[in-house]
């Protein structure tokens, strides 16, 4: 499919290059064991409007879960409505809708249910995501995984834009797995061979440079971010069988959790950051891990070829490749707040 040009407006008085935030830390005061609610101690988010996908299990979950004790309304729009009813059973502030970010007929349906509601959304947190799964085609025989985790948010906020307050931020929550893969160009929906993770990795870079680019085009009133949660035990393996699980050090053999992970109130913490701290004020288009701006990922090893997975690659945060993703998506989608009146 021919990728346009990208022909669209920057906000007025800025370009893509100018008030680029720094790809590094600022000492935030918090870190990898920081949790969600430790970040919002203090934090009252009376009267204001949040709505977090894939809020009903995993990290999304815990998110919802602090954001309403701080006061926020919280939306969560499931896939599975009757269980997130359930997960969420018991915490104030909460309200329920349906929405399978892998169809974007349900994304439409559900974003003009919200805007004819008439009210303001502050915060948006793009939890939901689908890792490793085996090959699936949704919609016109789109790749799942790309199509999940970032043309359904590219449509979601795009549609919601109306609704988007002014001072809202915008939270991509991607992966350290996105350096297993950029954009491929060639091949978005893997039509020549698929991979489970280079597929997960593109759709979590995708995250990234969605963030970018939205931040470029709207920082004159929002912000964007995305992130790293770090690892963390959740519904998401539920792809992975016991030896991919062992492989990748996420149980030892006695089935238990292994290695450096966190706990979901852990893993909260830095999207939660990222969507309420004033140290960001001002800030955007950047990727953060534990609750600060991550570094850029170290170059290879010159004599081994590899490169530890820390920090953020170059062609995540690349302002051409956010543009031309951007392109890409809205051709896709057909969904664009930013395309030029005619
Ligand atoms: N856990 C980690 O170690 C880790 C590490 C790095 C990045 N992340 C990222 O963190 C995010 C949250 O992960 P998690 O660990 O909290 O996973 P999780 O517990 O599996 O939660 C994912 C959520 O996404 C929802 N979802 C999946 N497909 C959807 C669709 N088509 N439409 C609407 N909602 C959909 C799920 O709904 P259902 O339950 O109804 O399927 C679930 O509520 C993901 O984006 C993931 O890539 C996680």
């Amino acid at each position: 499919m021919a990728i346009h040009r990208l022909e669209m407006e920057c906000a007025p008085g800025s370009s893509v290059d100018d008030m680029t935030t720094p790809q590094h830390k600022i000492g935030s005061g918090f870190g990898a064991t920081s949790t969600a609610a430790e970040v919002l101690t203090g934090v009252d988010l009376t009267g204001k409007l949040a709505l977090v996908t894939g809020g009903y299990s995993g990290i999304g979950l815990e998110t919802t879960r602090v954001l309403a004790a701080a006061g926020a309304h919280v939306v969560v729009p499931a896939r599975r409505r009757a269980t997130a009813e359930e997960a969420l059973t018991g915490i104030a502030g909460v309200e329920v809708d349906e929405l399978d970010l892998a169809d974007l007929d349900s994304v439409r349906a559900f974003a003009d249910r919200f805007l004819a509601s008439g009210r303001r959304i502050d915060i948006l947190i793009a939890s939901a995501g689908i890792m490793a799964a085996p090959e699936t085609r949704v919609g016109p025989g789109w790749e799942a995984q790309f199509a999940t985790n970032h043309l359904g948010h590219f449509a979601l906020v795009n549609r919601l834009w109306p609704a988007i307050a002014d001072g809202a931020r915008v939270v991509m929550v991607s992966s350290r797995g996105h350096h297993f893969s950029g954009i491929r160009w060639d091949d978005v929906h893997f039509e020549r061979g698929y991979d489970k993770w280079l597929a997960y990795g593109q759709a979590k870079t995708a995250n990234v440079l969605f963030a970018v680019q939205l931040d470029a085009l709207a920082r004159d009133r929002v912000r964007a971010f995305a992130l790293h949660p770090g690892r963390i035990f959740t519904p998401l393996v539920r792809h992975l069988d016991r030896q991919e699980l062992l492989d990748a050090g996420i149980v030892d053999d006695a089935g238990n959790i292994a290695g450096e992970s966190k706990t979901v109130e852990q893993g909260a913490a830095t999207q939660v950051w990222a969507a309420t701290s004033p140290l960001l004020d001002g800030m955007g288009g950047v990727y953060l891990d534990d609750c600060d701006i991550a570094e850029p990922a170290p170059a290879e090893d010159p004599e081994t070829g590899v490169r530890a997975r820390t920090g953020v690659r170059d062609y995540a945060i690349a302002p051409e490749e956010a543009a031309h993703l951007w392109a890409l998506s809205a051709e896709l989608t057909g969904e664009n707040a930013f395309a030029p009146r005619s």
